[in-house]
């Protein structure tokens, strides 16, 4: 019997392109596992009225280890006009399946690294006032919770009265008052003490455990002064058992700013579920993009880890597949970390590194070239290719490593950044 069981979530589009190709890597470095195919998204949708059906739900409660790659999700009344036709005006309500699945299993912290390979030509970089361009390199891991906030799902449009009646007890209301039900909608941000203080001290451990100087809690206290406040009060308070790790405060708009202007200033970064969302797509631009954000979204039980990037329908028909497979792979590192395998997990990603600074293999967003079916013929690896590429370099190591000079697998540092 193998060690670890894995549910595996290839779901929509490119998510079924790139999903096999990590399996193949986590192979190739000898990891001990089983995969168990699970259905999710549109489909499910369509078919079942339910992206996320409960058979998927039970084989994650049961074996606890997701590996998931992508869906499509479309707005309440397009997602309605294609369920099929005997399903249809039944009471059923699209909800994403990423999102039910994170709240259903509480998988309350989700973590995004966003940290540069050297030689990505994606990379950020900035002019120098003499002139000449720098490429600071990038080594930032946000924190994002993952099950409060404004995703958490409780919203209305024409709101029911007792709501209304609610609402009209604060004076900020009153404006609003007078808005005809069908044209008055309202999402609530929650955000509890506990969930706060959760995410926070999840920050300053990882800080702690990875020797990053600094946690930065960005939210908007001076506005959100409630939910932001709390969030913000939680982080100073949990800072004090780091004596050694500062605590930064930014609001979310200075901080999209600011990490254009000074990324490599910043460690790990705290947010709220759409703050951390937002952040960490925008960290995410600085490290190659959609290609390379890989993220954990993990509870107490359960942890499902998935590539930030959606399922690209417009690349999902092309065959060979052209979507870089790099974020999937980092997905699959962070499972490899997170149960601890970090030697295994440090092998592959020190192969991604090298197969980057060589430059030789690039996928069309590596190229910066527009992707579709011509971006093979303009030089462009495909999804497989690229998986090629870093299968060779893993072979390549673990023959250097047979050599008895050079025992030390991997470089074991998890996400420390990449050497
Ligand atoms: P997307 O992430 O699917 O694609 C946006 C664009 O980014 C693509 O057209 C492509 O140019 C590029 N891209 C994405 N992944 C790439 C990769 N691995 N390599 C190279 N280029 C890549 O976002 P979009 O187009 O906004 O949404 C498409 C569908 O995916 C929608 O139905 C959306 O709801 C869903 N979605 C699902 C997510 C998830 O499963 N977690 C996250 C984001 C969107
Ligand atoms: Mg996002």
């Amino acid at each position: 019997m193998a060690k670890y069981t894995v549910v595996t979530m290839p779901g929509d589009g490119i998510g079924n392109q790139v999903l096999p190709e990590a399996l193949r890597l986590l192979k190739a470095v000898g990891f001990d596992a089983e995969y168990i195919h699970a259905e999710i998204g549109w489909e499910c949708w369509r078919r079942e009225g339910n992206a996320l059906p409960e058979r998927t739900a039970e084989l994650l409660a049961k074996h606890k280890l997701g590996l998931f790659g992508a869906i499509t999700s479309k707005p309440k009344k397009e997602a309605e006009a294609e369920l099929k036709s005997e399903l249809k005006g039944k009471g059923y309500s699209y909800f994403s399946p990423i999102v039910t699945m994170r709240q259903r299993f509480h998988l309350d912290t989700c973590i995004r690294p966003c940290i540069s390979f050297p030689g990505n030509p994606l990379n950020f970089i900035r002019k120098k006032p003499s002139g000449g361009f720098e490429e600071p390199l990038v080594n930032v891991v946000v924190f994002r919770q993952n099950t409060e906030g404004l995703y958490a799902g409780v919203e209305w449009t024409n709101p029911p009265e007792p709501v209304r009646a609610a609402l009209a007890t604060h004076a900020k209301f009153k404006p609003f008052a007078g808005t005809a039900g069908p044209d008055l909608a309202i999402s609530v941000r929650i955000i509890t003490r506990a969930a706060a203080r959760k995410i926070c001290r999840a920050a300053f451990e990882w800080a702690k455990a990875y020797g990053y100087k600094s946690v930065t809690i960005c939210e908007k206290p001076n506005v959100l002064r409630e939910t932001s406040g709390m969030m913000e009060e939680e982080a100073k308070a949990v800072a004090k058992d780091y004596p050694g790790i500062a605590l930064w405060s930014t609001n979310i708009d200075a901080q999209t700013m600011w990490l254009t202007k000074n990324p490599e200033d910043y460690g790990v970064v705290v947010a709220s579920n759409l703050f951390g969302d937002v952040i960490s797509d925008a960290f995410a631009g600085l490290i190659g993009g959609l290609g390379f954000a890989a993220s954990g979204n993990i509870g107490d039980d359960v942890a499902v880890f998935e590539p930030t990037h959606g399922s690209a329908p417009k690349y999902a028909e092309l065959n060979p597949p052209i979507v870089n497979p790099i974020a999937m792979f980092l997905s699959a590192v962070m499972l490899l970390d997170h149960v601890g395998e970090t030697a295994k997990a440090g092998r592959i990603r020190d192969a991604i590194a090298a197969v980057v600074k060589e430059g030789k293999v690039r996928t069309y967003d590596m190229m910066r070239i527009v992707g579709g079916a011509k971006a093979i013929s303009q030089g462009a690896a495909s999804t497989v290719e690229m998986t090629d590429a870093v299968l060779a370099k893993i072979e390549q190591q673990a023959s250097a490593h047979a050599e008895p000079e050079c025992v030390a697998a991997g470089n074991g540092g998890r996400l420390r950044g990449h050497s």
